[in-house]
């Protein structure tokens, strides 16, 4: 098993990747703590591996919450003894606004889940992964986070943001046995459109020519496979980086 006894956290797990990639890390033999807004659906992702044998639990955070990000780490910590890898992949999209029509709400609560979320679990984690000198970061990031009009400008903009953070951290910490690196998906057919609360006519059609060459979309499982490379020391000298899992989307 290629992540026996390692701890890991993952956020927004309760559906799509982040459900994806717990199931898998307990596949591999990883204690999983599996977190998400929806304590209810999480605790089925829960009953899923262990029905298979898996060790997991289920905390419920906001991850816009600083307060619920601390407890998920300190209950981690207080459940499995430590921490190894942190998946910072809870997300939602915004309505493909463009500039012109965001409203300062909408902008924020983006952020705050998409973006302030994943530094605020990284500054919580890295006293741990320091004094271990051990740890993975991976933050679920976007294609849209690569390019331009993949989604709304929010969206794009807390995507961008998760790339820039990534490779900063990865820099910043290199030398103390920390990686952090991103992935940038694709399409993948998820709950993230009951994300959406009404399509920016305008933007959707700004953003269609480009849906139109998608090879294909790609299953939560697609992204899973990626989160354990990167969390395994396969990955031992990939560091600080964007690995994009879109079939080739952004390629053209
Ligand atoms: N589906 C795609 O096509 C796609 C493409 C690129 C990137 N992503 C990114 O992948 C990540 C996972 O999304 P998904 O597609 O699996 O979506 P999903 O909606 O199926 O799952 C997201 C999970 O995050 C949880 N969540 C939402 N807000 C939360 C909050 N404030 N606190 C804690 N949990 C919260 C939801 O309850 C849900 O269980 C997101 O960061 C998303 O931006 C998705």
């Amino acid at each position: 098993m290629r992540l026996e006894n390692k701890v890991s956290i993952i956020t927004g797990a309760a559906s799509g990747m982040g459900k994806a990639i717990a199931i898998l890390y307990a596949k591999e033999g990883a204690k999983v703590v599996v977190s998400d807004i929806n304590l209810e659906a999480a605790n089925n992702t829960v009953e899923e591996i262990k029905s298979n044998g898996g060790e997991a639990i289920a905390v419920m955070a906001n991850v816009a919450k600083e307060e619920d990000i601390q407890n998920l780490v300190d209950t981690a910590v207080e459940t499995y003894g430590t921490l190894d890898i942190l998946v910072n992949n809870a997300g939602i999209m915004d309505n493909f606004e463009p500039a012109g029509d965001i409203e300062d709400d909408k902008w924020e609560r983006v952020f705050a889940i998409n973006t302030t979320s994943v530094m605020r679990a990284t500054r919580k984690a890295l006293p741990i992964f320091i004094e271990k000198k051990n740890g993975v970061i991976i933050n679920i990031a976007s294609a849209g986070g690569l390019q331009g009009a993949r989604a709304g400008a929010a969206y794009t903009a807390s995507k961008h943001a998760v790339v820039g953070f990534t490779k900063n951290t990865g820099f910043m910490y290199a030398k103390k046995g920390i990686r952090c690196n991103a992935i940038a998906p694709g399409a993948v057919e998820t709950n993230i459109s009951s994300s959406m609360t009404g399509v920016n006519s305008f933007g959707m059609e700004r953003i269609q020519p480009g849906l139109a060459i998608n090879p294909r979309l790609g299953k939560p499982e697609d992204i899973a496979t990626i989160a354990l490379f990167l969390a395994t020391d396969e990955s031992s000298f990939v560091n600080g980086t964007v690995i994009t899992g879109d079939a080739g989307w952004t390629a053209y």
